[in-house]
Formats: structure tokens, C-alpha cells, sequence
């Protein structure tokens, strides 16, 4: 559910036209829903509200814009992060640092200070190298590292092998054999005190089983980590609920769905449950909001070039994934087409032989779902500057980032005297 409608003939997000922003803030932008990422946190929120104390770490990546972030905190929502820049960004909406976890396979001993000196709530540790590298950074620091240690519960995720996590080949977490020997290292190491464990195994999840399955197996370890004297006051149960992206396939679970399961599995554990989804909270809260630069009739297809490309919004290009394209002012009928941006790369493609609305140079099309893994994994390919992102609230709107100037571009490289 999201509030990107048509009124009157045009695309709106919520009650501010897509026309005006296009008009003010140039194209391509990125355009969020400020009612519909509080209404995604909310609606999780009530999915969960029948476990005690569950902590909501939005997992940054999806969607790192600071006022994003600081909406989101304001819904009670913390952070989960990968990095000490997103760390950084957390921090800097606001969101308390005893809401913010540090998850990743390959943390450096900068992060981890960084990470010890803001008073974060817990690191997850995914190796035996990295807990004894933690030990030696806090025991420096005089600080105490509150971790869980994240499982590799060698579960098939079933979704695209590129978002895919937790898989006995994957490079993430400890496999279950090991966790066991880990958590008693930890308790006796300097520096380190373990609270849990964790569990992350893949993204755009359209299938509760698998992570029913890997909740399942997190479950017995806990018992026999408190048979061993251990104690377990927290477990992460990752992200990774899938979303719509294609109007016409069926749907995914929904979050009650979700939270159903997740309360019959853990029912009576006895611990603080922990989730970190990304997508679920940001995907269908944002577009991209690009215009049609030509329509170009090729040997074999029509192509509609957008001023948009696989710079400003990687997925279809990296994953093969489905955006729908919508017209922002919909003409009657119907054509095929090939959508593309003006990259020099064959896969620089939204869409590939796809029946869309009729669309003429000059008009105005939304790429959708593109509020999770969009503006983020954006880059400059091309010497294209990274795009401009509004964020939407009722009747009125916010440049939530500014374009990057072709000037700030250029400032970045150095050209050495003696060339
Ligand atoms: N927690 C951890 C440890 C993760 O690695 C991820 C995502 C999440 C939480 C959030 O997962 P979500 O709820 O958003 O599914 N760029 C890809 C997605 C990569 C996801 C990586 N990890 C895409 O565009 O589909």
C-alpha cells in the first residue's frame, strides 16, 4: 500500500503532483512518501505487537537519506548498520545510539572503536577472527562489547542467488556447528560480552518457510547454548520480507503473516527479538521520477530512452528484477516497448519488450518501488552526478538531497603537477 495515485488524470505523491516536482526540482529525481514509510513502520509495528519489547532496527542500506532516517526514528524505529558511515548517519537523525546494531562480515578495528565510543546496543559478529579482533579494540577502549553472534543456518532462502545470505557457501555468519565453541570464547574473552545471536538469511523474501526454518534451528541453538550455562537475552531475526514489485504476480506474505509465524516460533523463548527489515519499510515509498527523452525506432524494437539510467537505479541492470513504469499523465491505449536510459551499456535497461501506456518525448514516467536499494546504490558511471531526492509529506514537499553538481564532480580528482 502506498500513496502514489492518480488525481485528476496525473500522478500524485500523496497531495503534491509529480508535475510540480519534476517542474522545480528538475529530472530525474527520487521522489518519497513521508505517510507511506510512517504507515510501513507502523503496520510492522502492529505485525510485532504481541511480542514484548521487539526492537525495530531499520536496516540503512535500503534507504540512508538522513531525513528518512530521522522520520523513521521518530516512529520509534532504530538502526541497523554496516558501516561507520551509516552509523554516522543514524546518529545524525537522531536515532539513539541503544537502538543502533552493527551487522557486517568485514568490520575494520576503526569501525569497531567508532562503534564502542558511541555506546551502540550490540555488534553482531560473523567470524572467529573478527570476535578476537572486537576483544583486542574494546579491551583498549576500557569498554565492555555487547554482541550476538550471527548464525549461518544454511537455509536456501529461495530468492535471487545475488541477495541470497544464508547459505552454507555464503560468506556471512558462523555455521551452526561452530557457534557453540564461539559463544563460550566469547564469554571468557576481555571486552566482550555475548547477549545472543542472529540471523539474516536473504532479502525480497517471498516464502515464510525458509525463515521459518532457519527461526526454527536459532531456537534449539539458544536451548543449547542456555543448557551450557550460557545466557540469551536477545535474537536477531534479520530482515528480509519481501515486497510487490510486479502488480500482476501474486502477493507476498503480508507482515501479519510474518508476525504470526514469527510469534508461534518463538513463543516462550524468553528473550528480546530484534528485527532489521529494509525494503519491507522504504521499497514501495519511494519512485523515481524520470522523463522521456526520445522514442527511437529501432531495427527490431522500439526503445523509449529515458534521462534516468542504470547509474540512478541499479536493480533492473544487476538483478534482472521488475520495476513497473507508469505514465505520470497516462494517454489512452497501450504500447511495447523497450525502456532504457542513456548509459553506454546494452544493460543499461528498466524493461525489455514490455507493454506499457503510450508515452512521447518530453512526458513523464515513474519507475516505481524504487524507495528500497535506489538512490542508495547510486553512482556517478557515466559522469552522471547522483540525482536529487524529495520527500513528500500531505500538500507539501522537501528536497531531502540536492543534485550533485558536474563542479563537485570534478572537484574530486587531482591532477598531479607533473602532468
Ligand atoms: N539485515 C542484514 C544483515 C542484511 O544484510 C540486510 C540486507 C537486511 C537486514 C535488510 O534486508 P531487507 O529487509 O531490505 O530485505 N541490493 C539488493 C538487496 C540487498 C540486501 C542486502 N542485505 C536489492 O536491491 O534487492
Amino acid at each position: 500500500m502506498d500513496y502514489f495515485q492518480l488525481t485528476d488524470g496525473a500522478m500524485q505523491a500523496e497531495a503534491v503532483a509529480l508535475e510540480r516536482i519534476a517542474a522545480e526540482v528538475g529530472t530525474p529525481c527520487y521522489v518519497y512518501s513521508a505517510a507511506t514509510l510512517r504507515r510501513h513502520a507502523q503496520v510492522f509495528q502492529q505485525a510485532l505487537s504481541g511480542l514484548d519489547n521487539p526492537l525495530i532496527a531499520f536496516a540503512v542500506k535500503a534507504n540512508p537519506n538522513v531525513a528518512v532516517l530521522k522520520l523513521l526514528g521518530r516512529e520509534g524505529l532504530g538502526a541497523d548498520v554496516v558501516s561507520v558511515g551509516e552509523m554516522r548517519r543514524a546518529l545524525a537523525a537522531g536515532i539513539p545510539a541503544n537502538r543502533i546494531v552493527f551487522s557486517g562480515v568485514g568490520k575494520t578495528a576503526d569501525e569497531m572503536k567508532a562503534a564502542l565510543e558511541a555506546g551502540i546496543l550490540q555488534l553482531n559478529v560473523e567470524s572467529e577472527p573478527e570476535l578476537r579482533h572486537l576483544s583486542a579494540v574494546a579491551t583498549a577502549l576500557g569498554k565492555t562489547a555487547e554482541i550476538a553472534i550471527r548464525v549461518n543456518p544454511d537455509v536456501d532462502a529461495g530468492t535471487h542467488a545475488k541477495i541470497s545470505t544464508g547459505k552454507a557457501e555464503n560468506k556471512f555468519g558462523v555455521p551452526l556447528d561452530r557457534i557453540e565453541a564461539l559463544y563460550a570464547e566469547a564469554a571468557a574473552l576481555p571486552g566482550i560480552r555475548p547477549v545472543g545471536v542472529a540471523a539474516h538469511i536473504g532479502s525480497q523474501l517471498l516464502d515464510l518457510a525458509p525463515m521459518q526454518a532457519a527461526y526454527e534451528k536459532l531456537g534449539a541453538l539458544m536451548g543449547r547454548l542456555r543448557a551450557a550455562g550460557q545466557s540469551v537475552t536477545r535474537v536477531d531475526l534479520g530482515g528480509g520480507l519481501g515486497i510487490p514489485y510486479d502488480p500482476k504476480l501474486p502477493l507476498p506474505p503480508s507482515p501479519a503473516e510474518y508476525g504470526a509465524m514469527v510469534s508461534h516460533v518463538t513463543k516462550g523463548w524468553g528473550v528480546q527479538l530484534m528485527f532489521e527489515p529494509g525494503r519491507l519499510i522504504a521499497g514501495n515509498a519511494g519512485v523515481l521520477l524520470a522523463q522521456v527523452i526520445l522514442v527511437k525506432t529501432g531495427a527490431a524494437k522500439s526503445f523509449v530512452v529515458l534521462d534516468a539510467a542504470m547509474n540512478d537505479l541499479i536493480r533492473p541492470t544487476l538483478y534482472g528484477v521488475y520495476h513497473d513504469i507508469r505514465a505520470v499523465r497516462p494517454r489512452d491505449g497501450e504500447m511495447r516497448a523497450t525502456v532504457v536510459g542513456p548509459v553506454c551499456e546494452t544493460g543499461d535497461m528498466f524493461a525489455e519488450d514490455r507493454a506499457i501506456t503510450p508515452v512521447q518525448e518530453g512526458d513523464l514516467i515513474c519507475l516505481m518501488t524504487a524507495g528500497a536499494y535506489g538512490a542508495t546504490m547510486a553512482s556517478t558511471y557515466n559522469s552522471r552526478p547522483l540525482v536529487p531526492e524529495v520527500l513528500v509529506d500531505g500538500g507539501h514537499y522537501s528536497v531531502i538531497r540536492r543534485r550533485q553538481t558536474l563542479e563537485e564532480l570534478l572537484e574530486l580528482d587531482q591532477v598531479p603537477g607533473w602532468l
